[in-house]
């Protein structure tokens, strides 16, 4: 971020992109190395897929457990204890990338794992802990091939990634023997992952973020994430009532919004779709605020005019397109962020992204007037 600007009256925060890209909201995004689990043995438990795993314990002396609770997201970073506590398990899989997986979660994927294979459904280990450096790594990668908005909408800021729990867990498919481990290839097969998501809460496992709930959990829709809880039964809380984390855990209210996309001549509804997503994965960092609404605020914004604004506002990005959202929503009674008001109910806040002919959008300006 940078540039902000202000008025006497009222604020506008403007919010640089460096990005270039972000033409579909899963393309060539998974943030993660890839695998493909192969045979194991840990305690006596067996991994049954197409190649020999190597897994070698990496026990810490430990007296206190890991809190298998733990909410790590956009406002909350891994707790500061978390490493000293950590039990984990190295995997090679069947492409030779090491995974490493908190212990309890890589035994309970391994009963998961076993389960789909009872029904021709076959899965493995894409990534699971990463360290600080990892995520910074895959950041860089991301914000550099896609853009910043992308990168933030598609990777954890490093502490912030539930990856570094070793709870987390990325799994890949594996289809007639052949590895799909692509975002935008396995994105392809939602029958699959539908069979995948139905079990995941018998073996304590939640997929982490659904479609519809970035405001809340701040990243797109990812089939291939899951979350061990350690607690079949809360998974099966969370799963039923289709809630996330943050609800369950009351740091997040699931209220329901209102999205209207309105009707564009200029825009299809997926493209209006793909901004919507940026503006919800962005929201989500202002902690405890709660979003009522968003809505398109029509073709009568793009503007010769408005695209100017926004190439002023980067001028080292030529944007072609430009466009505006309106949005309702109430700020938290302990807003951080210091451009809003604490528990005020905002009316037709706008959003301005625009975009390249060859990138996708980018938030350029936020500003309530
Ligand atoms: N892809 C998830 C959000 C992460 O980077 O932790
Ligand atoms: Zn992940």
């Amino acid at each position: 971020m940078k540039n902000i600007k202000k008025t006497k009256s009222y604020f506008i925060r403007l919010i640089l992109c460096l990005c270039l890209a972000s033409t579909a909201v899963l393309s060539g995004c998974n943030t993660d190395t890839s695998s493909t689990a192969g045979e194991s043995g840990v305690s006596g438990m067996t991994d049954t897929s197409s190649k020999t795993t190597d897994v070698s314990s990496d026990n810490k002396p430990s007296t206190d457990s890991i809190d298998y609770m733990a909410l790590v997201n956009k406002t909350h970073p891994l707790p500061d204890d978390w490493e000293e506590k950590l039990e984990t398990v190295h995997i090679t899989n069947s492409v030779d990338d090491d995974v490493e997986v908190e212990k309890k979660a890589y035994e309970a994927y391994l009963k998961l794992k076993a389960e789909l294979e009872t029904e021709d459904v076959y899965v493995d280990l894409d990534s699971a802990r990463r360290s600080i450096s990892e995520q910074q790594r895959i950041m860089d990668d991301f914000t550099e091939k896609y853009g910043k908005d992308y990168a933030l909408k598609t990777v954890a800021t490093p502490g912030y990634s539930e990856h570094h729990t070793g709870l987390a867990l990325d799994l890949y498919l594996i289809i007639d023997g052949k590895d799909i481990v692509e975002n935008e290839e396995m994105i392809q097969y939602p029958e699959i992952w539908s069979k995948i998501h139905a079990k995941l809460a018998d073996y304590g496992f939640i997929l982490r973020y659904l479609e519809g709930k970035e405001h809340i959990t701040g990243y797109g829709y990812e089939p291939w994430h899951i979350r061990y809880l350690d607690n079949a039964d809360i998974a099966k809380e969370i799963t039923s009532k289709g809630i996330t984390l943050e609800s369950y855990l009351g740091t997040a209210s699931e209220s329901d919004i209102s999205i209207d996309y309105g009707s564009s001549e200029i825009y299809s509804q997926d493209e209006l779709k793909d901004a919507v997503i940026q503006i919800k994965c962005k929201f989500a960092s202002l902690a405890g605020c709660e979003l009522k609404s968003i809505r398109y605020a029509g073709d009568e914004a793009v503007t010769n005019e408005n695209l100017k604004r926004m190439n002023e506002i980067n001028p080292n990005v030529k944007y072609t397109q430009v466009v505006e959202f309106l949005m309702d929503f109430h700020s938290s009674e302990n807003i951080i962020d210091t451009s809003f008001e604490a528990s005020r109910d905002y009316k037709d806040y706008q959003w301005w992204l625009a975009r390249t002919d060859d990138s996708g959008w980018e938030i350029c300006l936020m500003s309530d007037v």
